[in-house]
């Protein structure tokens, strides 16, 4: 469904990805690991189109996305929970979700968010209250959530159990399981190395902008000791996790 060869990309004079191949199958998740600095956000980034490729292909279902602007990446079935959530801090859970759905016809909203809202029931308390007031892990159900208003057939997700207390983590993870059941494919962003390979099909690891490993998430979990190593010292995950605001 995605397919992505010999991408390069960069920030003025400074390419961070060089000659990137990586696929995506419907209904797939992918998990995309690497140290801070490797190029993953930029990695997505250039595939939601907030940063141009400078050389080789991104194509969604055959299609060339490379003129495509973000916008009408999203009409093509591709959404974004960015990393930070980045939310909008004075619109209330409603009014978020309801931002991600502009895409699609006014009449899809009322069904998408009671979608939304019953892959996560915690929204439902919180539907009414304002971005900024809500714990980390409510946020990064919004901006799940938000994504999925879009209708994506691939959802893109950086960084998903950053910051998040346990707790959240499992919900979300249980949701990318509901949304695999769906169809949905699932390209993401984890520092988490065993959540990844734990719920990820395929993994692909990222370092200083190339790719250095590739495989199977089976594969993964069982040279694990690999992946670490190519991970440099100790996987990310042994970074201390930032406290979650209380709600
Ligand atoms: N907007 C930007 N302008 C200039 N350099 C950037 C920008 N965003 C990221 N970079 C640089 O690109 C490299 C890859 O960053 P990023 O894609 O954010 O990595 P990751 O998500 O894996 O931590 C880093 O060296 C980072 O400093
Ligand atoms: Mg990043």
């Amino acid at each position: 469904m995605l397919n992505i060869e010999n991408l390069c990309c960069g920030y003025g004079s400074a390419m961070v990805l060089h000659e990137l191949d990586l696929h995506v199958n419907e209904a797939e998740v992918v998990a995309l690991i690497g140290p801070n600095g490797a190029g993953k956000t930029s990695t997505l980034q250039c595939i939601a189109g907030h940063v141009r490729a400078r050389s080789g292909s991104v194509l969604f279902g055959g299609k060339d996305l490379g003129p495509l602007p973000p916008q009408k990446r999203v009409l093509e079935g591709i959404a974004l929970s960015p990393e930070g959530r980045k939310l909008f801090g004075d619109m209330t859970v409603r009014e978020n979700l309801v931002v991600g759905g502009y895409s699609r016809p006014r009449q899809a909203t009322a069904r998408n968010m009671q979608r939304v809202l019953d892959l996560f029931p915690r929204l439902s308390e919180r539907i009414d209250s304002l971005g900024r007031t809500l714990s980390g892990g409510e946020q990064q159900m919004v901006a799940i959530g938000r994504a999925l208003m879009a209708e994506p057939k691939l959802l893109l997700i950086d960084e998903l159990s950053l910051g998040l207390m346990p707790k959240n983590v499992d919900i979300c993870y249980q949701a990318l399981r509901r949304l695999r059941e769906d169809g949905i494919a699932v390209l993401l962003v984890e520092q988490n190395l065993s959540k990844a390979l734990e719920f990820s099909d395929r993994a692909y690891v990222l370092t200083s902008g190339r790719l250095a490993w590739s495989g199977t998430s089976e594969a993964a979990r069982s040279r694990r000791d690999l992946v670490e190593s190519i991970l440099g010292h100790g996987s990310a995950e042994a970074q201390p996790q930032e406290a979650e605001l209380a709600a």
